[in-house]
């Protein structure tokens, strides 16, 4: 079990199984989380926020008004860098405020603003617990995909014996573990290209493609999911990074794809192209913008990148390599081409055009490699990573256990 560089943010709200938190915090960091932890103003009463920042390692926030954390926005630094919420313990009022989305204190706010996975694992009396409101809330809850953790039933502090206890620390911290799969690729260094790259011909004008880089990102965010260690290396695309990603290189155009990926891959296991790299660039770059000429045609000549999955494969010491080929047509023929040509461990396939693989939510993958076939029928192109991810893996480990 690893939470290696996992960034988990704990909120505590008001209840003597706050206590079991400081336990939690612990727990979490055994295994390599880096957790940070926000307190409601009721949590304090129960546990001090000096106990969770010596435990935590990180100053402790317990206020949207702190006005040195907030000069910086706080909150939504706090939001970005969360990769999993877990609430813990949470009490009905807090329950409550999450289901009607009020965001009045640094926590409902924060729960608010992150796309995290929210866990939530309540801890109160057993009546209040049972309460159709409490209820009704829960429920709210688990419709808008909040992962309900416990709660569990015993001996409570208030002496009830019932539904409402808080799920022991080393529970909660297995629910975690779980929430990011099998770590099929726990360990292990991988880089991913992604979205397209531009080839300028003059200040104001290029040469580019329709990559949006949402396949090569769900792919990064896929493989920190299973536990790598990600470089993202991507082209000119206005996407946010995904959690859980370690690194990210912006570049522009195939030339600098090139250089940042040779860079990053320098000690890396795994290398997924799933970038639109421009074969071609103009071959002189105009120094200012280029003007019409009275009708005459204008002619540019085109000089060929540099093939960046073929540079790698060239090296002595080389990642395991994974291709794409985006194919208007023959898709089999020319990615198999592909494979063999550019010395590939596997290449994953799709059709593009006609509103396919390029923009669109959701693609379709075959992969060839030296061992067969696999087909991963249209789905979204982030269930298709994780899939892709799973098979790249099995493949990896196949041929470099
Ligand atoms: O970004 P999206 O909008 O989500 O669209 C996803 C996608 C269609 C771009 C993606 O699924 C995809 O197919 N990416 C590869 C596109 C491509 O450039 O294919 P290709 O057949 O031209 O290149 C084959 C492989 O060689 C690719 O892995 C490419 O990264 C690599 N290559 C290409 C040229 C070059 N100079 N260097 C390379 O390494």
């Amino acid at each position: 079990m690893s939470l290696a560089q996992r960034r988990i943010l704990l909120g505590v709200s008001g209840g003597i199984a706050a206590y079991k938190s400081c336990e939690l915090v612990r727990r979490l960091r055994d295994l390599g989380a880096e957790v940070r932890v926000v307190m409601t103003e009721g949590a304090t009463r129960f546990v001090s926020a000096t106990t969770f920042q010596a435990l935590s390692g990180q100053p402790v926030r317990t206020s949207l008004w702190d006005a040195e954390a907030e000069a910086a926005m706080g909150h939504i630094e706090l939001a970005r860098w969360a990769e999993r919420i877990l609430v813990a313990p949470a009490s009905a009022d807090l329950i409550a405020r999450l289901a009607h989305g009020l965001a009045n204190d640094l926590l409902t706010t924060v729960c608010l603003a992150s796309a995290a996975p929210l866990y939530v694992a309540p801890a109160m009396n057993q009546q209040m617990w049972a309460h159709p409101a409490v209820q009704a809330n829960v429920e709210t809850l688990r419709q808008r995909g909040v992962r309900l953790l416990g709660p569990a039933s015993g001996d409570q502090a208030c002496g009830d014996i019932g539904s409402g206890r808080m799920l022991e620390p080393l529970e909660l911290r297995e629910a975690l573990v779980a929430s990011y799969g099998d770590q099929a690729l726990h360990g292990l260094k991988v880089v991913v290209s992604a979205g397209p790259t531009y080839e300028d011909i003059d200040p104001v004008r290029f040469i580019g493609n329709r990559s949006s880089g949402r396949m090569g990102f769900a792919v990064a965010e896929a493989a920190a999911q299973a536990g790598a260690e990600v470089t993202l290396v991507a082209g000119p695309v206005s996407l946010a990074t995904p959690p859980g990603i370690a690194r990210r290189i912006d570049v522009r155009s195939a030339a600098q794809m090139r250089d940042a990926v040779v860079a990053s891959t320098a000690n890396a296991d795994i290398y997924i192209g799933a970038a639109a790299v421009g074969d071609y660039r103009p071959a002189q770059v105009a120094e200012h913008k280029l003007k019409k000429h009275d009708g005459a045609p204008l002619e540019l000549r085109l000089a060929e990148n540099p093939d960046i999955l073929a540079t790698l494969a060239a090296q002595t010491v080389r990642p395991f390599l994974v291709g794409f080929a985006a194919e208007t047509h023959d898709v089999e023929r020319y990615a198999r081409d592909k494979l063999a040509r550019k010395g590939l461990d596997m290449i994953a396939a799709n059709q593009v055009g006609g509103g396919l693989g390029f923009e669109a939510a959701d693609n379709a993958l075959t992969l060839y490699s030296p061992e067969g076939t696999i087909e991963l029928p249209r789905v979204s192109k982030t269930e298709l990573a994780r899939q892709l991810v799973a098979r790249v893996a099995e493949r990896y480990r196949a041929v470099r256990p």
